[in-house]
């Protein structure tokens, strides 16, 4: 056995059955897992990945480990660990992991650097912690490494800002930036499981309801457009003027913030950045507020700050606090701020995860293909194979399309036929 650190070793029978379903519903995954299990393009490559300990997330580790990977995983978010999973991942699959639902700050911490313990040569990220500890604490390890990959939005941005400031020292794949995760992933993923982790830790009924989204990026699109499907009243706030604009047009209302939480019976942030929400804001709010966020750290609205005010302070159910503020309001927070899809529900379906994480299996194998002529950088996959994994899932839906014919491209690719 492994040295892995999880909750509880009995957990592990029902984690392997909830891994076999998700299995079963992440076809391209499964194919490409097929192939590796025959080419072995990471034979020998040390991999270690900070990912949300999911049952998709543990399909990932399984196509990985085909492919000739040996690998080490711990959590991206100290809520988000299936425990029976992570046990499964220990126990049935050999795969070192390290993660216990709930674990606090100082063991997330020496969770991921368990991992870097492994001298991985491959990294991969969901919010860039990992990338982070590789270049600061564990600096000495860089020389060792072939590059990484990062599956969210907030890691982009973090990344992006280490190479801009000369910080960043090896190649990283922007997963996130395939088409065929954040279209799908982002929008319809998060769109769904959101509503799904509100509804599991408050049962409340959203037809009716004032339902506040922040940003209206992929995933308040989706989240936006979802929430409006089950009947509730949808209000955008924004800071862009064009994702305003799109918000409007798209037949949702939009106004500040202020504004916004003195009608809302529930806000939701999504938009990547912090103190959208700060304390001042939400003592303004309708009091019964629902107050949550489904953006991928914990500073989107300040939890915190509300907990240091409140006078009084209860958990009512998993995931669902009551605040008391000193002007005798109540403020409903859910899942302590972090993302709600997985401290409180399952976070995506598989089905998404699918092509997110084909993205991934990908993304290692570019790495090690293109090893030696990859400078520092932040890269995307390149098309074909964002468009092969687009392919392959249509196929899997039983989806044929059409075909541009020769007279066709050849029209497409000139100028001189015109009116
Ligand atoms: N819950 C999940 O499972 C999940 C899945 C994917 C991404 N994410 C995370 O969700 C967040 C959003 O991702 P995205 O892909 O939608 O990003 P995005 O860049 O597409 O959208 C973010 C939007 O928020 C807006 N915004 C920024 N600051 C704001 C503010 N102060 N008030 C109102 N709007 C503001 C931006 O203008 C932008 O339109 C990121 O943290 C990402 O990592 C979470």
């Amino acid at each position: 056995m492994n040295k892995s650190d999880i909750k509880d070793k009995k957990l592990a029978p029902a984690g392997n059955l909830r891994i076999e379903w998700a299995g079963s519903q992440m076809k391209v995954l499964s194919l490409l897992k097929e192939r590796f299990q025959k080419e072995k393009p990471l034979k020998g490559i040390t991999l270690g990945a900070c990912l949300h300990v999911t049952a998709e997330t543990a399909n990932l580790m399984i196509a990985l480990k085909a492919g000739g990977a040996n690998l080490a995983l711990c959590a991206s978010n100290p809520l988000s660990t299936q425990d029976d999973v992570a046990a499964s991942l220990a126990f049935d699959y050999d795969i070192p992991t390290f993660s216990i639902r709930g674990e606090d700050k100082k063991t997330y911490y020496e969770h991921l650097n368990t991992v870097l313990d492994f001298h991985p040569q491959i990294t991969m990220d969901d919010g860039a912690d990992l990338v982070t500890l590789l270049h600061t604490e564990r600096k000495n390890q860089l020389p060792g490494v072939i590059g990484s990959s990062e599956e969210t939005t907030t890691g982009i941005i973090r990344l992006r800002a280490m190479l801009k400031d000369g910080t960043l020292k090896i190649p990283v794949m922007a997963v996130n930036d395939s088409n065929t995760k954040h279209m799908f992933d982002n929008r319809y993923g998060t769109g769904q499981s959101t509503i799904d982790g509100i509804i599991r830790a408050t049962n409340v009924l959203l037809a009716g309801k004032k339902f506040v989204v922040c940003g209206y990026g992929w995933c308040g699109r989706g989240l936006a457009t979802r929430a409006r499907g089950m009947g509730a009243q949808v209000i955008v706030t924004e800071v862009d003027p064009l994702k305003a604009l799109e918000a409007i047009m798209d037949g949702f209302e939009v106004m500040p913030k202020g504004a916004a939480v003195k009608v809302a019976d529930i806000i939701c942030t999504a938009t990547g950045n912090k103190a959208v929400l700060s304390v001042a804001d939400l003592e303004n709010a309708k009091d019964g507020i629902i107050v949550s966020n489904t953006g991928h750290f914990n500073v989107e609205f300040d939890y915190d700050g509300l907990v240091k005010i409140a006078k009084r302070r209860r958990t009512l159910r998993n995931n669902l606090e009551e605040l008391i503020l000193t002007n005798g309001k109540k403020i409903f927070v859910l899942g302590e701020g972090r993302l709600i899809n997985l401290a409180s529900a399952e976070g995506h379906p598989p089905d998404v995860m699918d092509m997110s994480f084909a993205n991934q299996a990908l993304a290692a194998e570019y790495l090690v293909q293109n090893q030696n002529h990859l400078a520092v950088g932040v890269y995307t996959l390149p098309k074909e194979l964002d468009d092969m994994i687009a392919a392959l899932k249509l196929e899997s839906l039983g989806v044929k399309i059409d075909k541009l014919t020769p007279e066709q491209k050849k029209y497409l690719s000139s100028w001189n036929e015109g009116t």
